[in-house]
């Protein structure tokens, strides 16, 4: 079993009935859903996704739409005994991923909100609030990271992967959503995160593939839950949106994404 510390102290969680204890006294509850939360230095009253994007993505992601970059993350992790799903949302992929496999699965996200519905859909995997920035777990406790459209903490990822362990990034490719976005935006700009500069340090790219495909969304149900589901809902001008969100179909959307397996530096 992976052991769970303290985020205060460091010393090692023991479960006691409904909460974990450290020998230092720091006590944290387990929610009735299951997940723990860890979370101790907030930036702000509630950090991450809020309750309505995570609902929109749960609900574009169950329409089952991404099932293809679940199926290549399931066969990329094939073997691996232990995983962390960092920025894990609602845990779409987390729950296919240990359905999927034997491995000893947790998932850790910084929004209480998107971790209640993933500790409802999965009991198998071990949820916790709590940040990718400083992970509860002792240094070298797993044989994976993955890491799905999230920020990429490098350091601390390979701090918690055992020696020859591997992160596995999906990010956004060039083309993602291009459709949607150039109807949003009249400049549409390169989204892409720069994997060489957040990973190189600690981690050697081992494999990198492109996963390109078309969707198409027949309803305007759908489409209001793509947008929302994305920062671009927050950062377009309220009539662009709106005047997408009127729309009754978007056919031919592109989506694009990278899978790129890294192993850590010796
Ligand atoms: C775009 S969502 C991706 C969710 C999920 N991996 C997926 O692909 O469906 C990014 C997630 O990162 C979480 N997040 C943001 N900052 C974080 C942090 N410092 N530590 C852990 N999770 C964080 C958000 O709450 C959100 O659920
Ligand atoms: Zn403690």
């Amino acid at each position: 079993m992976i052991e769970i510390i303290c985020p205060v102290c460091g010393e090692k969680l023991e479960k006691t009935d409904k909460m974990y204890r450290c020998i230092r006294g720091h006590v944290f509850d387990v929610a009735k859903q299951g997940y723990i939360n860890l979370l101790v230095k907030k930036n702000s009253k509630n950090p991450g996704d809020d309750k309505d994007m995570v609902k929109a993505r749960q609900d574009f992601l169950n329409s089952g739409f991404y099932e293809n970059i679940s199926e290549k993350v399931n066969s990329s992790l094939e073997g691996k005994a232990s995983i962390l799903d960092v920025g894990c949302g609602e845990g779409y992929y987390t729950d296919r991923l240990q359905n999927a496999t034997s491995a000893e699965i947790l998932g850790v996200d910084i929004s209480k909100e998107a971790i209640k519905i993933a500790a409802k859909k999965n009991k198998k995997v071990q949820f916790l609030v709590g940040s990718g920035v400083n992970l509860p777990f002792k240094s070298g406790s797993f044989e994976a990271v993955l890491c799905m459209f999230s920020k990429i903490f490098s350091k601390e990822y390979s701090r918690v992967l055992k020696d020859g362990g591997q992160l596995l990034v999906v990010s956004s490719g060039k083309h993602h959503l291009l459709e949607m976005r150039e109807l949003l935006y009249d400049d549409v700009w390169v989204d892409e995160v720069d994997l060489e500069a957040e990973t190189g340090e600690q981690f050697d790219l081992i494999a990198a593939e492109e996963l390109m495909y078309k969707i198409n969304l027949e309803n305007k149900q759908e489409i209001m839950n793509l947008v929302r589901m994305t920062p671009y809902y927050y950062k377009a001008k309220k009539e662009r949106v709106a005047s997408v969100e009127k729309l009754d179909a978007l056919e031919g959307l592109t989506v694009d994404v990278k899978i790129s397996l890294y192993a850590k530096k010796g």
